[in-house]
């Protein structure tokens, strides 16, 4: 559930209108409702409440500081996949220790960072990896703490994009080696500590079956690991999906009721506990998605509209560099006019400044007829929404602001076309 409804024909966030934020701070402002990220949170601390679990909550999704601080204080670690990430973390109070760092192509400035940091553990997805970190750790007269990502091959049924757990995917090690590797790690690698395992298998995955499929799959290997081992933890990743198409809807706790086949954290974990819990170690949960996506919207402005000769289209101040899932993912989110309307509403493509074809956020969609100034809110914005945006076109980055009941902050601040260029060097020549 999230905290953006109507209120008097006005989109709210909490009790913040949205109108007004657009008067403060302009658009494209991207706009978090902190209620919604807290309450989700608690979710997620109360529905694994009876198994020993350590939730790291996934940076790539949305990375300001402010939510990552917010994070922190309430126990959370973190799963990172850069030294910048990392720095972020370190910047935001969060504790390293804390944190998991995942990714194929970890370089050696940024494993030297992690192990001055003394991160929680490496997420190591190759051999050669391990035996980079290993002699690292060598020469810095550490041991580093190492799990290693396996690819179990269970399809997650979601865009092709966004599937990470089949022997198509760059990520992890294939389930069939992946004993023959931690015989090699306990053998060969003294500087590295055997700490435990994960895997993955996908993102924005809306039910429950795949997970189950590939915790029973793993499970019989995270208790030999744990025999031969020590193993003390065993990651399950992330890749719990949100409402796109429904999500205004679903700020209520009747649609919750009336769409039982959606997967909510509750029966994520229901379904998960009973097969997790006879391991008898740490399971570490990575959400990412889940956490901020419906708890963050795109306050736009339409600014122009025009008939074509087979279309119509609504020109937005928001494009694929602010938000790119509609041109990368085919993702919908569902665009809704801050003024509630009650027209029978138009079918248009709702399209961005950018010069590009694939810029659209909505191809024959029938929405509100809003004309030329006014405010739309593109929903479901707050997952891989600003983390994944550019400057492409030289459109300086999105403004944020966090709502928190009726109060509004400023999280960062509108780029400036200066910031933008301001380390490229003019060639005398
Ligand atoms: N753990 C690992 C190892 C991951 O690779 C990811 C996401 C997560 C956790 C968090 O997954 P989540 O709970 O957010 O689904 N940009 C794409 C999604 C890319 C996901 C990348 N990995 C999108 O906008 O749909």
């Amino acid at each position: 559930m999230h905290q953006f409804a109507y209120k008097n024909g006005i989109l709210h966030c909490e009790d913040v209108d949205l109108s007004r934020i657009a008067e403060t701070y302009g658009t494209p402002t991207f706009v978090y409702s902190r209620n919604t990220i807290l309450a989700d949170l608690e979710e997620f601390q109360h529905a694994f409440a009876g198994l020993d679990t350590h939730i790291v909550y996934a940076v790539k999704a949305c990375s300001n500081g402010a939510i990552l601080r917010l994070m922190a204080q309430r126990g959370v670690g973190f799963d990172i996949v850069s030294g910048g990430e990392l720095w972020r973390i370190v910047r935001a109070g969060g504790d390293p220790a804390a944190c998991t760092y995942a990714g194929v192509a970890k370089t050696e400035p940024e494993i030297r960072y992690a192990l001055e940091c003394g991160i929680y553990c490496f997420i190591c997805e190759s051999e050669n990896e391990l035996r980079t970190i290993n002699s690292i750790a060598a020469d810095m007269g550490k041991q580093a703490p190492v799990a290693v990502r396996v690819n179990p091959n269970v399809d997650a049924h979601t865009h092709k994009y966004i599937t990470t757990g089949t022997h198509e995917n760059k990520f992890g090690v294939d389930i069939s080696r992946i004993e023959a590797l931690y015989a090699t790690i306990a053998a060969e690698l003294p500087h590295l500590r055997i700490r435990g395992l994960q895997m993955h298998i996908g993102s924005q995955l809306t039910e429950v079956h795949p997970f189950v499929a590939a915790v029973q799959k793993v499970s019989p290997l995270v208790a030999q690991f744990k025999n031969l081992y020590g193993i003390e933890f065993w990651s399950i990743g992330g890749g719990i999906g949100i409402v796109y198409d429904g999500c205004l809807a679903s700020g209520s706790a009747d649609w919750w009721r009336d769409h039982p086949e959606q997967m909510s954290i509750r029966s994520y974990a229901q379904a998960l506990i009973p097969l997790l819990k006879p391991l008898g170690l740490r399971i570490v949960l990575e959400p990412g998605r889940r956490l901020v996506g419906n708890a963050g919207v795109l306050l736009t402005r339409c600014v122009y509209e025009k008939n074509g000769e087979s279309k119509h289209f609504k020109m937005i101040d928001a494009g694929m560099n602010d938000i790119i899932r509609p041109a990368l993912y085919e993702g919908y989110h569902e665009i809704w006019p801050v003024r509630e309307h009650s027209d029978e509403g138009i079918l248009a493509d709702v399209v961005g400044p950018i010069c590009e074809s694939g810029d659209f956020q909505a191809q024959n969609r029938r929405i509100p007829d809003v004309k030329p100034g006014e405010l739309l809110a593109e929903m479901s914005a707050g997952a891989y929404g600003f983390s994944m945006s550019s400057t492409y076109n030289s459109r300086p980055l999105a403004a944020e602001v966090m709502v928190d009941g009726n109060k509004v902050t400023l999280i960062r601040r509108r780029q400036t076309i200066e910031q933008v260029v301001e380390d490229e060097i003019l060639s005398d020549e």
